[in-house]
C-alpha cells in the first residue's frame, strides 16, 4: 500500500520506553524481598552468560529518581516497567511485604510528579520461588489464584495512579523457554506439560482481566505478546501453508484466546488427536470467553521465514535430506513435539542480522501491526522494539547511530501501518536504561541510557546518555513528524 503522505501519529500517542523488575531493580534481598524462580535458575551453572545475575542489575532500587529524572529530561510521556510479584508478597501468596509496595508507591509517584503514565507489567518472567516449590508453579491451578490475588493488591492499591496494565509479558516466550526448551526456569523439556502450563496463564491472565475491569471500568488492560509474523520461503503453496501453520503454533494459539477467548480449532484439532490438548475444564470456557483485552501488547523484533514440514519434503525429489533415523522426525513421528510435522525454519535471503543473530526487519513490524489488528481489530501498543548491540564508550559518549538507524526505520513502517488505519496507541522502545540480557548479560544493551557496569562487575553504574536519547527525545517533541 503506497501513501504519499503518511498520517501524523494521533494526539496523545504514548511515546515510551520499557524494562523489567528483574533486568533492573537490584536489591534481590533487599526490604523483605523474597526469592523468585529466576533468583535460583541465574546462579546454575552454565545457564546464563557468564554467569550473570540480577542481584544488582542496575540497581534501580535505589537510583530510580535520577532514572526518572532522565525520562522526564527526554520527554517520556509513559513507563513501562513490571512489579516483582515476591517484593510484595515473598511467599507468592499470604502475607503482604509493606517494604516492597513502598518501593512502587514511590516509583509510581515519582513518575506522577514528572508527568509521565505509568504503565505496569503484572508479570515479567519472575516467579516467586516458593510457588513453584510448593505448587509446581504454572502447573497449578493454585498458581493462577495467588497471581490474581497478588494481581487484586496491586490493582487496588494504585487505581487512580496507573490507568495502563499488562498482565503477562511474552508468555509465548516464558512458555517455550521454560517448558519445552528448558533455557528459562522451570528449565523443563515437556511439550505437554507446557501446553498445560500455558492453560493456567491463559485463566490467571483472563480473570485478571475481568477483574481489572469490575475494580475500575476505565482500566486499560491487556496482555504483551512477543509477536513475529510467519513468512513463508517462496510462493510454492507448500511452503505458504507452511507459514499458515507456523503462525497458528507460534502466535495464534495464544492471541486467539487473548483476543477471542478460544483456541484457533485447526491447532487444537491436531493437539487433541496427538493427546497434547490442554486439560479445559467446562467452566474454562467462560472464563476465557468473558475477558475483554483493551488493547494487545505486541513485543516486536523480528519475524520467521519457514517452509514445508520435513516429512512432505521428503516425498518430493529435490529434498534427500531427511532420513528415517533423524532423532527429530523420529520424536516428531511420536507426537511429543507437534511442531516438526506443521513447518520448518529457514533462512531469510532478505535481510540482515543483529549482533546476536536476530534478524532486522522493519517492513515486518508493518506486517505484524496489520496483522495483528487485521485479525482481532484491537488497539495495539507496541510494549517493546529494539536493538540490543555491544555499546563502546569514548570520552565519555556513546555514538550509537545504529539504534537510531534501527528505530527510526521501525518508527516510520509504524507510521506507515498507521496510515494503513492500524490503530496504535503507543510505543515504548526496549529498553530505557541498558540491563540485563536474561540469558545475554550486560554485554547485550538496548538502552537509551549506557549504564557503566559490565557482566564481571558493577563497575560506578554510572549513568550515559547515548546519541539515541537526544534524538528519541527530539522524535517525541515532533511527535514523531521528521522520522
Ligand atoms: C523480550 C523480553 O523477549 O526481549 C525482554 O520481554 C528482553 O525482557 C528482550 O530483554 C530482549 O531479549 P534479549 O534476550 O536480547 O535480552
Amino acid at each position: 500500500m503506497y501513501h504519499a503522505i503518511l498520517d501524523r501519529f494521533p494526539p496523545g500517542f504514548l511515546w515510551g520506553a520499557a524494562s523489567a523488575a528483574y533486568q533492573i531493580e537490584g536489591a534481590a534481598n533487599k526490604d523483605g524481598k523474597g526469592p523468585s524462580v529466576w533468583d535460583v535458575f541465574s546462579k546454575i551453572e552454565g545457564k546464563t552468560f557468564k554467569g550473570t545475575n540480577g542481584d544488582i542489575a542496575i540497581d534501580h532500587y535505589h537510583r530510580f529518581k535520577e532514572d526518572i529524572a532522565l525520562m522526564k529530561e527526554m520527554g517520556l510521556k509513559t513507563y513501562r516497567f513490571s512489579i516483582s510479584w515476591s517484593r510484595v508478597f515473598p511467599q507468592g501468596e499470604g502475607e503482604i511485604n509493606e517494604l516492597g509496595l513502598k518501593f512502587y508507591d514511590q516509583l509510581i509517584d515519582e513518575l506522577l510528579k514528572n508527568g509521565i503514565e505509568p504503565m505496569v507489567t503484572l508479570y515479567h518472567w519472575d516467579l516467586p520461588l516458593a510457588l513453584e516449590e510448593k505448587y509446581g508453579g504454572w502447573l497449578s491451578r493454585k498458581t493462577a489464584d495467588a497471581f490474581v490475588e497478588y494481581a487484586r493488591v496491586i490493582m487496588t492499591r494504585y487505581c487512580h495512579k496507573v490507568k495502563y496494565w499488562i498482565t503477562f509479558n511474552e508468555q509465548n516466550v516464558f512458555m517455550q523457554l521454560g517448558y519445552r526448551l528448558a533455557a528459562h526456569p522451570p528449565g523443563k523439556s515437556n511439550f505437554k506439560e507446557m501446553i498445560e502450563a500455558n492453560h493456567i496463564v491463559n485463566l490467571a491472565n483472563a480473570r485478571t482481566i475481568t477483574l481489572a475491569h469490575q475494580i475500575d471500568p476505565s482500566y486499560k488492560i491487556g496482555p504483551s505478546f512477543g509477536y513475529g509474523p510467519s513468512y513463508p520461503l517462496n510462493s510454492d503453496p507448500n511452503n505458504v501453508l507452511a507459514a499458515m501453520n507456523a503462525d497458528a503454533f507460534n502466535n495464534d494459539w495464544w492471541m486467539d484466546v487473548y483476543a477471542r477467548g478460544h483456541y484457533p480449532k485447526v491447532l487444537l484439532y491436531q493437539l487433541e488427536k496427538a493427546g497434547l490438548a490442554p486439560t479445559i475444564l467446562e467452566e474454562d470456557h467462560t472464563v476465557l470467553k468473558n475477558a475483554h483485552p483493551d488493547f494487545l501488547g505486541m513485543n516486536y523484533y523480528h519475524g520467521g521465514t519457514v517452509q514445508v514440514n520435513r516429512f512432505e519434503q521428503k516425498t518430493k525429489s529435490e529434498s534427500k535430506r531427511f532420513d528415517q533415523t533423524d532423532p527429530y522426525q523420529m520424536s516428531a513421528k511420536n507426537a511429543e513435539d507437534l511442531e516438526a510435522k506443521l513447518f520448518e525454519t529457514a533462512k531469510n535471503p532478505y535481510l540482515e542480522t543483529t549482533q546476536w543473530g536476530w534478524e532486522i526487519d522493519p517492513v515486518g513490524f508493518r506486517i505484524a501491526l496489520r496483522k495483528l489488528y487485521d485479525r482481532y481489530e484491537l488497539p495495539i501498543i507496541v510494549t517493546e522494539n529494539g536493538l540490543g548491540a555491544q555499546d563502546i564508550v569514548e570520552q565519555g559518549k556513546v555514538h550509537d547511530q545504529y539504534r537510531i538507524e534501527y528505530l527510526k526505520s521501525h518508527l516510520l513502517e509504524m507510521k506507515k501501518a498507521i496510515t494503513d488505519g492500524v490503530e496504535v496507541i503507543g510505543y515504548c522502545a526496549w529498553s530505557f536504561t541498558d540491563l540485563l540480557s536474561w540469558l545475554n548479560g550486560y554485554k547485550k544493551r538496548y538502552g537509551f541510557v549506557y549504564v557503566d557496569r559490565d557482566d564481571e562487575s558493577e563497575r560506578t553504574l554510572a549513568r550515559i546518555k547515548k546519541d539515541s536519547f537526544e534524538w528519541y527525545k527530539t522524535v517525541i517533541d515532533e511527535n514523531g513528524e521528521n522520522l
